[in-house]
Formats: structure tokens, sequence, C-alpha cells
């Protein structure tokens, strides 16, 4: 996404004072100092030393700095003053351009219809002007647009359309940053060769134009389509060659270099070495404030972590990763966002399953359970009007419930009689032992209560802290129905699964155990769902006389 300013024209009709008012504006973006930018150009919208098409340029620059601060209202406001002013001052081009960054508001908070039908507007007042850089930028902006939606093919097109444009206008640098986003489409559609063509095509349009910061960043992007070919050695000789110019000058992108270096390193199997880059990334991503960087490194070390097992720093990773792109939601950066989140949940939700069936591996009797109870879990919080990020979490506390069970030794799981005292107390030490292990994970309460509480009875008579009716966190009531539900309707070592009527009497019957009115709603729905493979009378008939041991 481009935003072409023609400062240099405006420079050459406008004063000395309000010159340099615009350069030290432009200075303060480029150093990242938004509020300074925005006072700059609040003041020089009522210069009236400025003319006119100054006014409305700060308008419109004055739009693109609130919306880096986050402040899309007061964004949309000049914008929608910059649209006014063009229209007054009757320039096509001018609305076309406001109308461009209004849309760049709406792309950036993910309102993605929005978006487009605001650049077809702006388009459509481009070509009335006949400015053709404005319609190959709109062009491009179009195709980011396709890009965030996921349709690949047209955002090839736009793309197409708008380096056609740049070339035919000559304007050789926008032409080399449209081939990198041609590139970087053909990555995500896997066309590895067509991408590396791209990339050699705006290589080449940066060497000619000299612009050394830009064939940098092709550099780095290129790295990302050498591991995706699999060719690590040159990918990694790409990394050491960016780290050794990232020594003479600034680089944002080093720490970019650091996360592919760890990726090769996890690629390869050498995660000692995966962990230090990626660390190395980390820091790098939090002295720049990148959090887009940071939630990336911190996903690419969940599957690090993935790759040993070793689930608590696996989902510790996950899990700020998750709160990072909560944190750029809030800034309104959400199409950058939404589609690397859902992906990231899909992940979230596999590895949370993963260590769940972990444990559950060491009881044969319990294949399938963790599951299992967070889906009835999950049905009863849903009709209790739990929203769906709250189910998503929830969810994860549901499959994570008996995590603590890892302290139990497995002949104490599958021991098919009673539990001796000894027995039993470290049994009943899981709760807490499951609260142990994801102390350090800043879990929301919900996933903690359900691990720490899913055996209180409605009584006060259970553990691990004897809590009482509505003293029990909500999320663990609904859990402790879920978990006996499940535990009944499917074999055990010592008896086969129940049929939901015997099930439902027994649950019924425990009075003091449930909230009974979760048990109702629950028992009300089992009755009558399609739940797979829970046993009919004719099934329980079968494993009677087969007999279990
Ligand atoms: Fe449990």
């Amino acid at each position: 996404m481009t935003n072409q300013r023609p400062t240099i024209e405006l420079r050459a009709v406008e004063s000395s004072a309000v010159r340099e008012s615009i350069d030290r504006a432009k200075h303060a973006e480029r150093d990242g100092h938004w509020a300074e930018a925005c006072a700059i150009y609040e003041s020089l919208v009522r210069d009236p030393e400025a003319n006119s098409n100054t006014r409305l340029a700060a308008l419109r620059w004055l739009g693109r700095a609130y919306l880096e601060q986050g402040n899309r209202g007061a964004a949309l406001d000049v914008l929608e003053a910059a649209v006014a002013s063009a229209d007054i001052l009757g320039s096509p081009s001018a609305v076309a351009q406001a109308l461009n960054v209004i849309g760049i508001v709406y792309q950036v908070s993910g309102d993605l219809d929005q978006a487009a039908a605001i650049y077809e507007a702006a388009r459509a007042k481009a070509e009335l002007a006949g400015d053709g850089a404005r319609i190959a930028m709109i062009d491009q902006n179009l195709g980011t647009v396709a890009m965030i939606r996921g349709d690949l093919r047209g955002a090839l097109e736009a793309f197409r359309l708008s380096h056609l444009g740049y070339q035919t206008l000559g304007m050789r640098n926008h032409e080399a940053q449209i081939l990198n986003n041609i590139a970087l489409a053909y990555m995500e559609l896997g066309e590895l060769a067509d991408a590396e063509t791209a990339y050699n095509l705006a290589a080449e349009a940066f060497e000619e134009e000299g612009d050394h910061a830009r064939q940098l960043d092709l550099a780095v992007n290129k790295v990302q389509l050498y591991i995706a070919g699999r060719r690590f050695d040159e990918a990694l000789a790409q990394c050491d060659k960016l780290l050794a110019v990232a020594g003479d000058e600034p680089a944002p992108w080093r720490g970019e270099v650091l996360r592919h270096m760890g990726v090769i390193a996890r690629e390869r199997g050498d995660f000692g070495q995966a962990s230090e880059k990626l660390r190395k990334a980390e820091e790098h991503a939090l002295g720049s404030g990148d959090l887009l960087l940071r939630a990336d490194v911190a996903e690419q070390l969940a599957e690090v972590y993935w790759a040993q097992k070793r689930h608590r720093e696996m989902l510790q990773s996950l899990n700020e990763a998750h709160s990072l792109y909560s944190q750029m939601k809030a800034q309104h950066r959400v199409a950058q966002v939404e589609k690397r989140n859902g992906a990231l949940e899909a992940r979230f939700l596999q590895m949370a399953k993963h260590w769940g069936d972990s444990i559950e591996s060491k009881d044969r009797y319990t294949q399938g359970h963790c599951e299992r109870v967070a889906f009835f879990a999950c049905v009863l919080a849903d009709s209790a009007g739990f929203n769906s990020r709250s189910l998503f979490w929830f969810r994860i506390g549901a499959l994570l419930h008996d995590i603590g069970k890892i302290i139990v030794p497995t002949e104490v799981l599958n021991k098919p009689g009673k539990l001796t005292d000894d027995e039993w107390a470290i049994m009943k030490r899981h709760p807490e032992a499951g609260l142990e292990l994801v102390a350090d994970i800043d879990f929301p309460g919900d996933i903690i209560a359900i691990i720490r509480n899913h055996h209180e009875r409605w009584d006060g008579t259970g553990y691990p802290d004897g809590l009482k009716g509505e003293e029990i966190p909500f999320a663990a009531r609904i859990l402790c129905v879920a978990d006996v539900y499940d535990a009944l309707t499917t074999t055990r070592s010592y008896r086969p699964g129940l049929t939901h009527a015997r099930a439902a009497e027994i649950m019924r019957s425990s009075t003091g155990q449930f909230d009974p009115e979760l048990l109702e709603t629950f028992l009300e729905w089992a009755e009558t769902a399609d739940i797979p493979g829970r046993p009919t009378p004719q099934r329980q008939a079968i494993f009677a006389s087969s007999g279990t041991d």
C-alpha cells in the first residue's frame, strides 16, 4: 500500500515557513513521532499562509497520522473534510486521493467491503481526472484487499493492472514495489517459481533506481521464498549476507532475518539453535515495539516446542501470540490480524487437544475423553450464552482440565479395583498439579477455574477447595457435569459404558454433586442429541455379554 505524496510540487509554490513545517512533519512521521506530526498538520490546515492545495494535502496527511495513532474516528472526520474541500476546489484527482486514504482507514480496521467500495469510487474519480498514477495506486490497494480476503487470483489481477499502469508511466520504483506484492501473492499460492521471477524483476528495478533500502527489504522476503522451497542453504546464505549488511546500517528487518534463521534451524531439527535465534528475534521485536513480529516469533517458538513435545512451553508461546494479536486488534490493526489469528486459534486448539491426549494415553479407558468433555461442556456453555471469544477459551480449558493427571502413576490411573488411601490422595492432587503446570501461562480466568475446580461439588464436599454452590466458578460447574456424563457413558476399567437413561438416573440421584439447573439443561439436551459412539441399550448388552475387565 503506497501513498504517493506530492510534496515536491507543493514545496515549489509555498513560503519557506510552510515548506519547513511540511519537512518537519515528514521527519516526525519517519521517526514514528505521530503526535508531533499531527500537531504540525493541524496547524498547517489552519495556516492562512499555506495555499489551498497544501491545506488540503495537510488534511489528508493528518488523516493518515490520526490513523497511525489508532484514532479512526478523527481520521475519518478530517478525510471526509478533505473530500469535501477537494470537491469545492473542483479537483477529481484530489477527491480520488482523499477517498483512497479513507479506503485505507477501512482496510486497516478490517472493513474490507467498505474499503473496496471506496477504492472503486476513488478509482472512478481518478479515471475522470485521467490520473494514471493514482489509478495504479488504487489498483494496488484493491489487490491488497483481495489478498487479505484470500482471493489470491483477484489480487494478482489487480496487482498486474497496477503494474501495467506504473510501467506505462515509467515509474520504475513503484513498478518494483508492485512486483514485490505479486511475488507475495504467488508465494501464498505456493507458486514459487513465479514468485521468484517476480522477485528477480523487482530486484532489477530497485537496483536501477539505486533504492538500496527496498533492495534489502526484498532480499528479506526472498529468504521466505527459499524456506518455502526448502532451499535452506540458500536461505541461510542470504540471512548471513543480510546480517553482515545490518551491522553497518539501521536495519529494521534484522529481527525478521533472525526469525527466518530460527525457522531454518527448526526445519533442520536443530531445536537449540532455533530457540536461540528466535529469542534474539524476540529481543529485536521488543526493542522496536513490533507487535506483529513478536507474535510471529512466539508462534514459531510454539512450533519448536511442539516438535519437542514440550506442551507447557508451547501453550505459553501460543498464548503470548494470541494476546499480542488482541493488542493489535485493540489498535485497529484488524485486517493484518484477523486471518492470522484464525489460524493461530486452530493451532492452539490442536495443541491443547494434543496435550490433553498425551495425558489420556496413560489411561487406556479414557481415550477421547477430553475432546468429548470439551464438546459436551461447550454445548452447555453455548446454551448459557457464552460468546464466541469466551467459548474459545472455555474449549481450551475443557481440553486441558485433567493435565494435572501427569503426576498420577499409570498403574493408579488404570487400576481396576478400589484405590488405596495413598493412591486416592495422589489422584485428588491432580487439579492443583494442573494448576501448577499452567501457573506461569497468563491464561484467562475460566481456564484456571476449570482446571482447579472441576471436582468441586454443589454441596461443598468436593475438592480441592471445598467450594459450595455458586462459589464454584460457573465454568467449573459446567465442566463437572460434562466430565461425569462422559465418564458414565464410556467404558471404564470397572464397567461398560452406560446408556443415557442410566447415566441420567445416576446423575439426578447424586444430589449435592451438580448445579441442578445446569444438570437439567444438559440432560435434556443429551437425551435427544446425536452423540457419536454413545452406548445404545443394544451396544451395552453386547459389552455386558462379552465381558470387560
Ligand atoms: Fe479431573
